[in-house]
């Protein structure tokens, strides 16, 4: 016999109420599994800790994939991921359709990327090398691909997409995704030597807002510069303040050159998520050194448009010549054929 209130059995079982054997058979259902390639989005969240997660993310996905020290690549993942934008705002989400890409598709996409900018902006993405030049030399080694598709994963998850997709050129520039994740990458020491500790985003929105002025202060043409530019920051907040003022970042020149190659290309990405417009002039230039580094970047900017324009018009040509030759072999050979 037991004291113990409600240990006694029940003689005769009931049966259990339709809802709780709903619940139980529930439970024991095997639940669909979430796809390991879904889109997460970051709709609504903070840009500052969606870049602050995200460069603890790629970080971690990259060096856990044992992508190795060539940090230029999963830095120039995630820069080639921030220079594309949904081709329908009401299509099928992007983000899904990059995360079910096989390491070898997600290369070739990059390569792509790069090429089709390339033909925009020959200026910007020769400076931006470092990013792209992995995938220039063959296939690279498989377990490079995989350490840059999980980068480009971890990316994509914290919500990346969400800034630099966006339609609206006041959502792209209102955070530097490039930036932590450069500070990131590198360790303290790395960073110490170089100086490279970048301004905090707010830091710079509150200059930008103090050195400008007012929209009167403001004349379209005015120039820009950076002497040590990092990834671009101080540039980044003008571009938007100026937007809040209702003027187009476009219309001014923007000057930006670092001693660091890696800071370069983040900036000549950046230029074209922030909108910056086409008179911008980036290069791998010492400030001390070379003051006078914009003439030399300017006449290398000339060139690489030159070679751009050479290059597609004999593409083009070679297009005409292949076109000419097919419509002639369809208009002479039923000739050859009854000759
Ligand atoms: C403190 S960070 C500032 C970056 C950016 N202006 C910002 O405010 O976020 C300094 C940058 O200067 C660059 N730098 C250091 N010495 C330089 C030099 N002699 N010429 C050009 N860039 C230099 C470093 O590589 C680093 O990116």
């Amino acid at each position: 016999m037991t004291l113990l209130p409600g240990t006694a059995p029940i003689a005769v079982p009931r049966p259990l109420p339709a809802w709780v054997q709903a619940a139980r058979e529930e439970a024991v259902r095997p639940q669909p599994k979430i796809r390991s390639g879904q889109h997460r989005r970051a709709l609504f969240a903070d840009p500052h800790s969606v870049a602050r997660d995200l460069a603890e993310n790629v970080t971690t996905a990259w060096f856990s994939a044992r992508g190795g020290s060539e940090i230029a690549i999963p830095i120039g993942v995630v820069a080639a991921l921030s220079l594309i934008a949904p081709a329908d705002d009401k299509g099928p989400d992007l983000g899904d359709q990059l995360l079910s890409k096989t390491p070898e598709e997600l290369a070739e996409l990059l390569r792509h990327i790069w090429s089709m900018h390339w033909i925009r902006r020959p200026d910007l993405i020769e400076r931006a090398l470092p990013f792209h030049d992995w995938l220039n030399h063959g296939d690279p080694a498989p377990d490079l691909l995989h350490a840059a598709h999980e980068a480009a994963h971890a990316a994509i998850n914290s919500g990346l997409l969400d800034f630099t997709g966006h339609a609206d050129p006041i959502f792209r520039d209102g955070v530097d995704i490039l930036a932590g994740l450069v500070m990131n990458m590198r360790s303290k020491a790395q960073r110490a030597g170089n100086g490279e500790f970048y301004t905090p985003e707010v830091a710079c929105d509150l200059m930008a807002r103090v050195l400008l002025g007012t929209q009167t202060d403001l004349t379209p043409g005015m120039s820009f510069h950076d002497p040590a530019a990092g990834s671009g920051g101080m540039m980044r907040a003008a571009a938007q303040y100026m937007r809040e003022l209702g003027l187009n970042p476009a219309d001014f020149h923007w000057y930006m050159n670092d001693i660091d190659p890696i800071a370069v290309a983040c900036c000549a990405a950046n230029a074209i998520v922030w909108g910056l417009g086409p008179n911008v002039v980036i290069a791998k230039a010492d400030s001390l050194a070379e003051p006078e580094w914009p003439t030399r970047a300017l006449a290398e900017r000339a060139e690489i448009i030159a070679h751009r324009d050479r290059t597609l018009d004999q593409a083009m040509t070679e297009a005409a010549w292949r076109r000419a030759a097919r419509l002639l072999d369809q208009l002479t050979q039923p000739l050859e054929r009854t000759a």
